[in-house]
């Protein structure tokens, strides 16, 4: 909620204003971060708009990132109105994973495939996703997937889980002129994901290259994505998917569930109450 604005503030920031946002990177690299009761925001630097009237501020909290992870796989992927592409999400539980299938599921794919455990079907199906597949059950998940969809295969890989495996053997179930998106995870630790994405990006085929375009996101703010995930929230077709909320003293428990890869959606900090 705005308390007070500067000089440059838009006329749709005024004080009052249920508003959400990402932090520039800057920001972020400084140590800066949004656990915090008051925050000093710069729309230059950062991106913040109003929260849609149908949206909660927990909610809100959860769009930023996942939202501005979804716009850029849309936009990377080809992925626009009507699309009828055939997309993968390999990952789709997560908070990224949970925006994304109901943005691309809003696009009109002409399928969407996702992966998560068996507790989690219904929430991801419920989502928009056609098919589910417990990933740990269909090990090696490249095997399983070339079996079933070798002969009908995908235009999009999107992995929010980092599986360099998955991109590696991508041609038995990837289109040639398909995308592989890994949206930035680290899971291999930062060296070896720095040398992968080297590797995929630059190591030629005649080198032993994966024959697939790959593409992975650094972290970035972009006002354009918040304005499409604000339109889509207000229409009704993204939602948060909120894992639990917790209070300001138990941030640490949050952190561990995070750290354990296994929150369903989103987990939220009310660093105050309402
Ligand atoms: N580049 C950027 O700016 C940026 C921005 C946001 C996030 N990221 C990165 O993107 C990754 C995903 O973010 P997130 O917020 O969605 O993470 P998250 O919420 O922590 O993801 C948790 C989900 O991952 C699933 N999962 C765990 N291991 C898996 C595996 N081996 N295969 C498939 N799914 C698996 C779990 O599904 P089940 O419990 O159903 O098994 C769980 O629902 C993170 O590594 C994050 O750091 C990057």
């Amino acid at each position: 909620m705005i308390t007070s604005t500067g000089s440059s503030a838009s006329s749709t920031l005024t004080v009052g204003t249920r508003v959400f946002g990402v932090l520039g990177t800057t920001a972020i690299l400084k140590g800066e971060g949004a656990l915090c009761e008051y925050i000093c925001i710069s729309p230059k630097q950062h991106v913040v708009m109003p929260v849609p009237e149908n949206c909660t501020l927990e909610e809100a909290g959860c769009l930023s990132i996942g939202g501005t992870m979804a716009y850029l796989v849309c936009k990377n992927g080809g992925i626009t109105e009507n699309c009828g592409l055939r997309i993968l999400v390999n990952g789709a539980s997560g908070g990224c994973g949970t925006i994304f299938v109901q943005a691309a599921k809003a696009m009109g794919p002409a399928q969407i495939v996702a992966t998560c455990s068996t507790p989690n079907f219904e929430l991801v199906k419920g989502l928009g996703a056609d098919i589910v597949i417990d990933y740990r059950e269909k090990q090696p998940l490249h095997e399983y997937l070339a079996k079933e969809f070798g002969d009908r295969k995908f235009d999009i890989v999107v992995d929010t889980a980092g599986a360099q495996e998955l991109y590696e053997n991508s041609p038995a179930y990837l289109e040639e002129d398909g995308v592989y998106v890994n949206i930035g995870n680290l899971t291999n630790g930062l060296w070896l994901t720095a040398f992968h994405w080297f590797m995929n990006y630059f190591r030629p085929v005649w080198l032993g290259g994966t024959p697939r375009k790959f593409v992975m996101f650094g972290p970035t703010v972009r006002s354009e994505a918040g304005d499409w995930v604000t339109r889509l929230v207000a229409e009704g077709k993204v939602k948060a998917v909120i894992d639990r909320s917790v209070s300001f003293y138990q941030v640490l428990e949050a952190f561990d569930v995070i750290a354990s890869k296994r929150t369903r959606g989103r987990m939220v900090v009310k660093v105050a109450d309402d």
